[in-house]
């Protein structure tokens, strides 16, 4: 199972002072150096956190997975076209929110998933769609012609006691539709040290997009010991 990085944050902490440090080029060498397998950046519309010459010095960098999250919109699909990272991931995209709230609404915007998809395909670059654990929701992600998809942990991370079993619950069917479905399935949003081996031993997932839990680490022990320790716990999790 893969461990693909978001380094967001990073970029978060750079744009309170508008400067030049930490920079999240370095630290995503540094997740590299820890075991990553790939690198995940959300190039936001209003450029909140990561800067078009973030992507473009990762996409030269970046030696593994170069996963660019974006909303499915010209500006965004002309920039990954220019840029060619290894995969898309469209996920939906308000101006308010903190992070991505919620799953792609994918009954009502088939028609624009369906024309990004096709432009991104016309260079070769695989696209995944960040669909929450619902089995319509992935039935009509199927039409779209993507080839992945990202389910949505986050309901799952956030809830509490009873709720927690069945949330999870419902991450298990979505990934065993996702899989009938024969998309290639990954999942992510809100995994933690505490949360993470529950998903990791879901039999047939691709890989685990993991942000804010690990960067949050890193502050105290550092990029590489922080990208390792989650690894383990992946590792674990799947030979159990
Ligand atoms: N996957 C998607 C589609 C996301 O939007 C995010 C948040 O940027 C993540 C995974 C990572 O979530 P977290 O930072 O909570 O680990």
């Amino acid at each position: 199972m893969l461990l693909c990085v978001n380094i967001d944050h990073v970029a978060t902490l750079r744009q309170a002072r508008r400067g030049i440090e930490p920079d999240p080029v370095m630290v995503a060498t540094l997740a590299i150096l820890g075991g990553a397998d790939g690198i995940t950046v959300h190039l936001r519309e209003d450029r909140r956190h990561i800067q078009d010459r973030d992507l473009k010095i990762l996409r030269e960098v970046v030696p593994n997975e170069l996963n660019l999250e974006m909303a499915a919109t010209k500006e965004m699909i002309g920039i990954a076209i220019r840029t060619k990272p290894d995969l898309v991931t469209l996920v939906p995209e308000k101006r308010l929110e903190l992070t991505t709230e919620g799953g792609l609404e994918v009954k009502s915007h088939k028609k624009t998933l369906q024309e990004a998809i096709r432009r991104i395909h016309g260079i070769g670059i695989p696209v995944s769609l960040f669909i929450n654990p619902q089995k319509d929701a992935l039935e009509i992600a199927k039409q779209t012609g993507a080839d992945m998809v990202e389910i949505h942990t986050g309901m799952y991370a956030d809830a509490k006691s009873r709720n927690k079993e069945k949330e999870l619950t419902r991450v298990v069917s979505a990934v065993k539709t996702a899989l009938d479905l024969e998309f290639f399935v990954n999942a992510g949003h809100g995994l933690n040290y505490f949360n993470v081996s529950q998903v990791a031993s879901i039999q047939g997932i691709r890989g685990l997009y993991i942000g804010h839990s690990i960067i949050s680490r890193a502050v105290f022990i550092g990029m590489e010991r922080a990208v390792r320790e989650m690894n383990k716990l992946i590792k674990e999790a799947l030979r159990e």
